[in-house]
């Protein structure tokens, strides 16, 4: 097995060939002054699996485009198979025709990505089930959900003292999955309105709720973008009186002005995975990082 890190996300590609017992194989991205890149192996993978780390994450069409090319040299070279650990995949959002005239950018990237020759992908936390019907290509569906509860338990939050809520209706699956591993600990959604021309985010009412709203409450969402979400749906719980916010995050994103918003949001901390590299200039005193790293390792080496 040889395992590939893409420039998106390389610390992760470290932390996965880690705990794999195995060195990255070399790998040159070249990128010209006109912008366009170039890739190269640097050693033999004649025979062998390969596994490509590279989320697509902003700036989105780079990361794709070196994927891209990253699967075409492994592929072109001799490799048995090339395994895409895509542990954030991009234009997600764009999953079907919203208004009229519109492109389905997801069916478009996941197309050129097995005209490639990627022979699977594993992702995490998909915004849309809808993806896996979008595709031919073996796609394996990890989660963040069993990190966020070890974290919820190691902190020792009382199923009976706290409320876990998804900042959309879309969300419910993901904190009925959580609630399940934390003992039914009770859980709603926040009815959401989104202005599709402007994105502007309205927080409407919290809907669903399987009990009464604690006074900590733990919004769980598959990324933070802009933050407007987590920002309108704080404001909503902070409104019904709940007094300590905690955001759980799989995937941070973390557009224009973020870290700035969440930081001086009236929540305590903000959790999110490392699927995504945060920059040292995006990162705040309220954010944690979990490593998705052990997952992604026991899953190649399950398969
Ligand atoms: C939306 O359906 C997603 O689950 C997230 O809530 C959303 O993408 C977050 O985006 P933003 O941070 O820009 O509000």
């Amino acid at each position: 097995m040889k395992v590939f890190s893409g420039s998106a996300n390389r610390p992760l590609a470290e932390k996965v060939a880690k705990a794999l017992r195995v060195d990255l194989s070399p790998l040159e991205i070249h990128i010209f002054p006109d912008g366009e890149k170039r890739v190269r192996l640097l050693e033999s993978v004649v025979g062998q699996d390969c596994i490509i780390v590279q989320p697509t994450n902003p700036p989105v069409d780079s990361a794709y485009m070196e994927l891209f090319f990253i699967v075409d040299a492994v592929k072109r070279s001799g490799a048995a198979s090339a395994v895409v650990v895509m542990p954030y995949l991009g234009y997600q959002r764009q999953d079907h025709v919203f208004r009229e005239g519109e492109a389905v950018s997801l069916e478009v990237v996941l197309k050129t990505l097995e005209a490639a020759g990627a022979s699977k992908i594993i992702v995490f936390d998909l915004h849309s089930i809808k993806t896996m019907q979008v595709t031919k290509m073996p796609l394996v569906h990890l989660s963040a959900i069993p990190l966020f509860a070890d974290e919820i338990k190691r902190r020792g939050w009382d199923t009976k003292e706290s409320t876990l809520i998804s900042p959309d209706m879309g969300g419910i699956r993901r904190v009925r999955l959580l609630s399940e591993m934390l003992s039914g600990m009770v859980f709603g959604a926040i009815e959401k309105e989104r202005d599709l021309a402007t994105g502007k985010v309205a927080a409407l009412a919290i809907k669903e709720l399987t009990g009464s709203l604690s006074k900590r409450a733990l919004i769980v969402d598959d990324m933070i973008s802009s933050g407007q979400t987590i920002v309108k749906a704080a404001q909503l719980l902070t409104q019904k009186h709940v007094e300590e916010i905690f955001v759980f995050a799989t995937h941070p994103v973390f557009s224009d002005d973020a870290p700035r918003l969440l930081q001086e949001l009236a929540i305590a901390n903000v959790f999110v995975t490392d699927t995504i590299d945060v920059p040292k200039k995006k990162q705040f005193p309220k954010l944690e990082i979990i490593s998705v790293a052990g997952t992604i390792a026991n899953e190649l080496q399950r398969a």
